[in-house]
């Protein structure tokens, strides 16, 4: 029987977005789950998401739903890879070089690819630490705790500046870790914080992971969704792949939900690095992360990643998806300064620059647990309890009712 089974933990960003389904008071104002929301307060197909999707309805192609390889999709991986470490469709011989350092698998999304990355080193690699940003997603802790793998945390935000604690993340990772633990690190856009190190500050993370011999782990969720730019929000990611004397091993995992807003339909891929120095590792690899996929769920889902590879391999379609980053990453840039200018209007107590400087989905407010359980209560308004706010759920017609609210809880 299962009836002295712990009780397990409930997932608060999934539990508060039912409870904010479920609420039936018409000022309701959703700022918990990181999904894209319009002006109007409406889930957006991007358009070339649409585009494509319009074509494919046109084109009836009874392969369909056909099975996709183990590994997935090659087409869809060799583009996401390409996508995200930089490389371009007609490669140089060094560039092909760089290419043969990576194992690449399509995952069920971002969990998929943080899972079966997890998984792999857990079997393969045995690392005896993790270390996980405090705070963090939650997700990666379940993650990680899921393999059995030991987490330890380093220090990520300064709550007094709302900035990244840079001298408490390097202190810890410089006198605490040791030669083969994971450090998890976000690519871009800082989940739950919005705040990300500086080129410089990356440089000198890449280089106690490279002397120190821990093994970078990138969870890339955000790419092109926070700055606008894939480039950009890649940098981190390609400036450790392109560390030479050694080369680094490393892992990117890999999301599409936010940036081609295709939450629900999984498209994902995880790489593995590989240091280069042996040519046949990269395959031996993949074979190895095959075994694991085919144990566990077969083969990545089809049609998210099938819109995703028609729009990266299609240069017009690439171009309006460009437009639609921006769309994305300026409305919410253009509410992050709506919020802040309220606050400002309202001389509410405290500073609130952090708001428009935290980058991507997020902000971390400094709201506290009661204001921000109060903020539910009172006026419907949804975030964390760690007070992470999602800024999409922000338009201009809800955004001075929500600064008021803010207001209010922290004049008590
Ligand atoms: C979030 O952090 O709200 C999103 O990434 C959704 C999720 O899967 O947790």
């Amino acid at each position: 029987s299962f009836s002295n089974l712990p009780d397990a933990p409930v997932d608060e960003i999934f539990a508060l977005n039912h409870a904010y389904v479920a609420d039936t008071d018409a000022r309701k104002v959703n700022l918990g789950i990181g999904v894209y929301r319009t002006e109007e307060d409406q889930p957006w197909p991007l358009s070339s998401v649409r585009l494509v999707e319009e074509e494919m309805y046109r084109q009836d192609d009874p392969a369909r739903h056909e099975y996709l390889a183990i590994e997935g999709d090659l087409t869809f991986l060799d583009l996401a890879r390409d996508l995200m470490f930089g490389f371009s469709s007609a490669s140089s011989d060094s560039e092909n070089k760089s290419k043969q350092r990576i194992a690449s698998v399509q995952t069920v999304s971002g969990t998929g690819a943080n899972h079966v990355g997890a998984a792999f080193l857990a079997q393969h690699f045995k690392p005896k630490h993790v270390w996980v940003s405090t705070p963090s997603w939650a997700n990666h802790q379940t993650i990680w705790d899921l393999q059995g793998i030991e987490r330890k945390s380093y220090p990520y935000f300064d709550a007094s500046t709302c900035s990244f604690d840079f001298n408490g993340a390097i202190t810890t990772l410089e006198s605490e870790a040791a030669e083969g633990d994971v450090v998890l690190l976000h690519a871009c856009a800082h989940n739950p914080t919005g705040v990300d190190p500086t080129k410089e500050q990356w440089k000198k993370i890449a280089e106690i992971c490279q002397r120190k011999r821990l093994f970078p782990f990138f969870d890339s969720a955000y790419q092109g969704f926070a700055s606008g730019s894939a480039d950009e929000d890649a940098w981190a990611v390609r400036y450790f792949f392109n560390l030479t004397s050694p080369p680094m091993e490393m892992c990117v995992a890999q999301s599409f939900s936010k940036n081609f807003g295709l939450y629900g339909q999984r498209a994902g891929a995880f790489h593995l690095v590989t240091n280069g120095a042996n040519p046949s590792e990269a395959p031996l690899v993949r074979k190895n992360l095959c075994h694991i996929i085919r144990g566990e769920y077969s083969m990545g889902p089809r049609y998210g990643s099938s819109i995703v590879k028609r729009i990266l391999g299609d240069s017009a379609l690439r171009a309006q998806w460009q437009d639609d980053l921006t769309i994305m990453s300026s409305r919410i840039k253009r509410m992050r300064q709506a919020l802040y200018d309220e606050l400002v209007r309202l001389k509410t107590p405290g500073s609130w620059e952090h708001v428009i400087n935290q980058i991507g989905m997020f902000s971390y407010t400094g709201l506290t647990v009661k204001q921000v359980l109060e903020l539910k209560s009172e006026f419907h308004i949804y975030l964390l309890k760690s007070g992470r706010a999602s800024i999409s759920g922000l338009t201009e017609k809800n955004v001075a009712y929500v600064a008021q609210a803010i207001d209010t809880v922290v004049r008590r």
